[in-house]
């Protein structure tokens, strides 16, 4: 087992990390951890159990006592917190901004790091998030930063909302994007930046077959490194 065989890739809000992820992953037989899922379910559990995002003991007992995992099915990757699936229910912009308040507690970071790594100790994984190149996997073999200007992104998750039915305007998606992505970099802990060794990807007028090109013309060059 090649345990340094990580892909991570991180970025903003909407810069398609995950759709690249799970695409990547499935075509080259590797495990896909979604660590914002992760951060999700704890914004969920912390407003149904109503622990404020700044209470760091409380948090910290929620994160020792729930259990988040994730589970393959024909719909594609279900995300569980206990035996409950909250795969719809992390998604709602609600619980974005929730996710966004407490991924910037200690606590929290440590609980779930702890976790992240564990996932990736034998490698064969794509990791997507803020983190996973400058801080859960700073080894990994192969680092990507996505990237696109706001509007693109605000018009990909506006797009996603409409598909799913959930009606949120564009203007409140603009600005939740602005707020989380302002947040999510100047947070303390972690904060969103590309790794020194990152390759920073600037999709805003890739399509998705664009950006896994450049991403395998990276990895494919180094092809007798391939598991
Ligand atoms: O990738 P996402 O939008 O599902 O992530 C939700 C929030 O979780 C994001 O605003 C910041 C936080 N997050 C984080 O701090 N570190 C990660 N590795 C992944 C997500």
């Amino acid at each position: 087992m090649d345990k340094d065989y990580i892909i991570t890739i991180d970025g903003p809000v909407s810069s398609g990390k995950s759709t690249i992820g799970k695409i990547l992953a499935k075509r080259r037989g590797m495990v896909y951890l979604d660590t914002g899922a992760m951060y999700r379910v704890v914004g969920l559990e912390s407003k149904k159990r109503g622990i404020r995002s700044d209470d760091q003991a409380g948090l910290k007992k929620l994160c020792e006592e729930i259990k988040i995992s994730f589970k393959q099915s024909k719909e594609g990757q279900k995300v569980f917190s206990s035996e409950e699936d909250v795969t719809e229910a992390i998604r709602f912009p609600e619980i974005s901004l929730l996710a966004s308040r407490v991924s910037a507690e200690r606590p929290v970071r440590e609980a779930l790091v702890a976790l992240q790594r564990d996932a990736g100790r034998d490698g064969n994984i794509v990791v997507d998030g803020r983190d996973a190149g400058t801080v859960i996997f700073p080894r990994a073999r192969y680092k990507f930063y996505l990237d696109a200007s706001v509007e693109e992104r605000a018009k990909r998750r506006h797009k996603e909302l409409v598909e799913k039915e959930l009606e949120v305007s564009y203007t409140k998606i603009f600005k939740d994007i602005e707020k989380r992505d302002k947040d999510d970099r100047s947070r303390a802990l972690s904060p969103l930046k590309p790794a020194k060794d990152a390759v920073i990807i600037d999709t805003t007028s890739m399509t998705i077959k664009d950006v896994l090109n450049a991403i395998e013309g990276k990895i494919g060059s180094c092809t007798s490194l391939l598991p």
